[in-house]
């Protein structure tokens, strides 16, 4: 399968390398177009793909086409296109309705990835499809299952979450930064804090398959010990408000407030 991705910015470069290190269900090959920065060759030159002259060009040479642009983009970029076979948008906050009007004639498939598609460990919401053949279907669930996990849900529900599982990934590295630069300040290398970190996110993302998020507060955190001592300090600072407010802030830029 060609996969071509119109933008080469971060969201696209994420997806590209998670398929240039994927064992198998990668793409045979990988296009890419940018608007004039030069980033489309040089994502082609590191993940061993081609960089195309125009948007119709590689919509002609291309089995799936990413829309891996800023949604303010899309109409401009849907405008000067032929029908793609088949379009997987990536667009924050844009609906199915909205890109089915845009591309009357291909399929269309709505998807929210999150960066961990980098490292083939991502998390790809996609949006109930409507009258997709079931072909294009198959072929897209195979090479998105290759970078990451995919989940589908009613269209109504990718705002929702893409504030929880797209932007998420910022909001753990907040947190990974602040406790990695204390850790730095107490004395241990940068590096050794950073990977100590990572490593307790890691296992921590492992236990929320087994545990609630209240069982493993608890069963870290004994009576009178330094981890109950760090959950009231946390309450007293607003932690988990300050994620609330993220939350908010996400949801109401993607509904124009
Ligand atoms: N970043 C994330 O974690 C993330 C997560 C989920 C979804 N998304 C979605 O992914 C999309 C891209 O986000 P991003 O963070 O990757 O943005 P980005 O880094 O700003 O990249 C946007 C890319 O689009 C290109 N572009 C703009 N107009 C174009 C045109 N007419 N033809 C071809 N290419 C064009 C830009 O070209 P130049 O390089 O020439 O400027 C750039 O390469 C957004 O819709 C966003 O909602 C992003």
């Amino acid at each position: 399968m060609v996969v071509g991705f119109i933008g080469s910015g971060n969201m696209a470069a994420a997806m590209a390398r998670g398929w240039a290190r994927a064992e198998q269900d990668s793409p045979s090959e990988m296009l890419f177009t940018d608007s004039g920065s030069g980033r489309a060759t040089a994502l082609a030159e590191e993940v061993g793909g081609r960089a195309v002259e125009s948007n119709e060009d590689l919509v002609r040479q291309s089995d799936f086409v990413i829309l891996a642009v800023k949604p303010a983009a899309l109409e401009a970029v849907a405008e000067e296109l032929p029908a793609p076979r088949a379009v997987l948008s990536l667009l924050g906050a844009t609906p199915l309705d909205k890109l089915v009007e845009l591309f009357p004639d291909s399929a269309v498939i709505r998807l929210m990835p999150n960066l961990g598609v980098e490292v083939n460990r991502g998390v790809i919401c996609m949006a109930e499809p409507e009258g997709v053949d079931e072909e294009i279907l198959e072929q897209s669930r195979t090479l998105l299952g290759s970078i990451a996990s995919v989940h589908e849900l009613p269209d109504s529900a990718m705002d929702v979450a893409t504030a929880v599982m797209g932007c998420s990934p910022a909001y753990f590295a907040v947190v990974a930064e602040a406790l990695g630069s204390e850790g730095t300040h107490g004395g241990l290398e940068p590096e050794v804090a950073i990977k100590l970190v990572g490593e307790s996110l890691a296992g921590t993302a492992e236990l929320l398959k087994r545990r609630t998020p209240f069982e493993i507060q608890t069963a870290v955190a004994s009576p009178g010990g330094s981890t109950e001592a760090g959950l009231e300090a946390l309450a007293a600072a607003g932690g988990a408000d300050a994620f609330r407010a993220a939350y908010e802030a996400s949801i109401a830029r993607m509904r124009g407030n």
